[in-house]
């Protein structure tokens, strides 16, 4: 039986039009204008409305496990509130253990994955060097679907990856045609400025962000830049929070690299007054990597968003309970990392950025889901709305309002960052696979539905970056050529 959303208008990333979209066996058979149903298909009313493809969140972490804990939110709950919100797939991560086989972590992650109510795909974490994990990053390529690497620079004495893994793992993706993603901060500073603080006496969540300040991460995103710039190959820097590494991003990509910048939608609208609430569980409820930034960093990454220098939004989804926050009442640096957001990613995007003339309702589409679906290889499959794409669709009432807070959430955790915030224009329908999985508020999530999606290399566009930094690179002239 197929759907047909009728009267609505059609956003994509580059034209807004009058149109029905029919769907069919979970894809996009026709948009046009007066489509007439087929017997028996379901009839979704879009009239006010404006019809995009679901959103895309490319940095997610459900059911992780992650400092002495697990976040709360696993694949099946953390897709359905996903669905409240308008985003039909999630980029998550696997993380393996140092000395763990990268092809080891891969399983056990899909294998919690397989309980997703909406479609997902994995970066896997570079967080040790050795043969085989050249060679699992190979077969990772190569027969599952993955064409994206993280490097986490900081978390020293856990997952941290320093120079020299960065450097075998930045070759290793340029050889199999996949992108090296970074979470740019320098974890030998954190770490240094950690104890300091510590022995201060200060232990409580204000001492967080300066443990974290805005250099530690423009330091580790214009080292990681630079590595690839040597190297020539494309990088990805995940939530840019400062200034700082937004300068460095420009730096690259005015220097002629491909380098691509994503911002979550807590760095873009939280300053870090949070840290000194009165409260302690609301202070540490914001505790996250890298920190919320002062005002000032805001309007940075509001304008690299609208100058094209950032691509991407995400959430950053990684929710730790109070009791779980708690684990670090007597020492900050032990207090889990993580904030949610893949509920309301779109509608606080939509709200602070398309209702305030920050950004078109086209640029909107290219930032929460087309720009993600190119950069990660997906594209036209997902983030578009044309025939032979995956139904995954938002109808989305640009008058609807509400209010935004925990108690009225889906995400499994007691708080919300945007907790208050009044909001106008939201999803009503939420469609993926060409089935309505979230309705008027109402949940439809069915547990397992979701699917991998497989994410080719780009072997191609990276023969011809290698091709390009070998003819820019000088010729080296030999000392004896020189003298004659
Ligand atoms: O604080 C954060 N961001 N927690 C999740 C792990 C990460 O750094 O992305
Ligand atoms: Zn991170
Ligand atoms: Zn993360």
């Amino acid at each position: 039986m197929g759907i047909v959303i009728k009267g609505g208008t059609v956003v994509t990333a580059d034209r807004t039009i009058r149109a029905d979209v029919y769907c069919e066996e979970g894809v996009i058979k026709a948009v046009g204008e007066d489509i007439d149903a087929p017997a028996g298909a379901e009839v979704v009313d879009a009239g006010g409305c404006y019809v995009m493809p679901g959103g895309i969140d490319p940095h997610t972490h459900m059911e992780l496990p992650f400092m002495g804990t697990v976040t709360t939110e696993d694949f099946f709950s953390g897709t359905a509130a996903g669905f409240a919100g308008g985003t039909t797939m999630i980029i998550d991560f696997v993380i393996p253990n140092p000395k763990q086989r990268l092809m080891d972590a891969f399983k056990t992650w899909s294998g919690w994955a397989e309980k997703a109510a909406g479609d997902y795909s994995f970066h896997v974490a570079v967080t040790w060097w050795d043969e085989t994990v050249h060679a699992d990053m190979g077969t990772l390529v190569e027969s599952h679907g993955v064409n994206s690497f993280k490097h986490f620079m900081a978390y020293k004495n856990a997952i941290m990856a320093d120079d020299e893994v960065l450097v075998n793992s930045f070759t290793r993706c340029l050889e199999l045609g996949a992108i090296p993603t970074v979470h740019a901060e320098n974890g030998e500073l954190v770490f240094r400025l950690q104890q300091q603080l510590l022995a201060q006496g200060l232990t409580g969540p204000e001492a967080h962000p300066l443990s974290r300040p805005p250099e530690v991460e423009g330091e580790a995103a214009n080292r990681a830049i630079q590595v690839a710039k040597v190297l020539g190959v494309p990088v990805y820097i995940v939530h840019v929070s400062a200034k700082e590494a937004l300068d460095a991003i420009i730096r690259g990509q005015d220097s002629g690299q491909r380098v691509f910048g994503e911002v979550l939608a807590g760095h873009l609208l939280i300053d870090d007054s949070v840290y000194r609430h009165p409260d302690w569980e609301v202070a540490a409820a914001h505790v996250m990597s890298p920190p919320f930034r002062s005002k000032e960093h805001q309007e940075a990454l509001w304008r690299g968003l609208q100058a094209g220098h950032l691509h991407t939004t995400a959430t950053d989804h990684c929710c730790f309970c109070a009791e779980q926050k708690a684990m670090g009442r007597d020492d900050f640096t032990k207090i889990p990392n993580g904030t949610a957001g893949i509920e309301d990613r779109m509608t606080v995007l939509w709200h602070h950025g398309v209702n305030t003339g920050r950004l078109t309702m086209n640029e909107f589409v290219r930032l929460t889901s087309a720009n993600a679906a190119q950069i990660f290889n997906i594209y036209p499959r997902k983030g578009s709305v044309e025939a032979g794409a995956d139904a995954d669709l938002v109808v989305w009432d640009p008058k609807a309002t509400k209010t935004i807070s925990a108690k009225t959430q889906m995400q499994k955790v007691g708080y919300n960052i945007f907790e208050g915030m009044e909001v106008q224009g939201l999803p009503v329908y939420t469609i993926s696979q060409g089935r309505i999985v979230h309705a008027l508020g109402e949940s439809r999530a069915v547990r397992g539905a979701g699917r991998y999606v497989n994410r080719p290399a780009f072997p191609s566009v990276y023969e011809a970056v290698a091709k390009r930094n070998e003819l820019s690179r000088p010729k080296p002239v030999l000392r004896s050529a020189a003298a004659e």
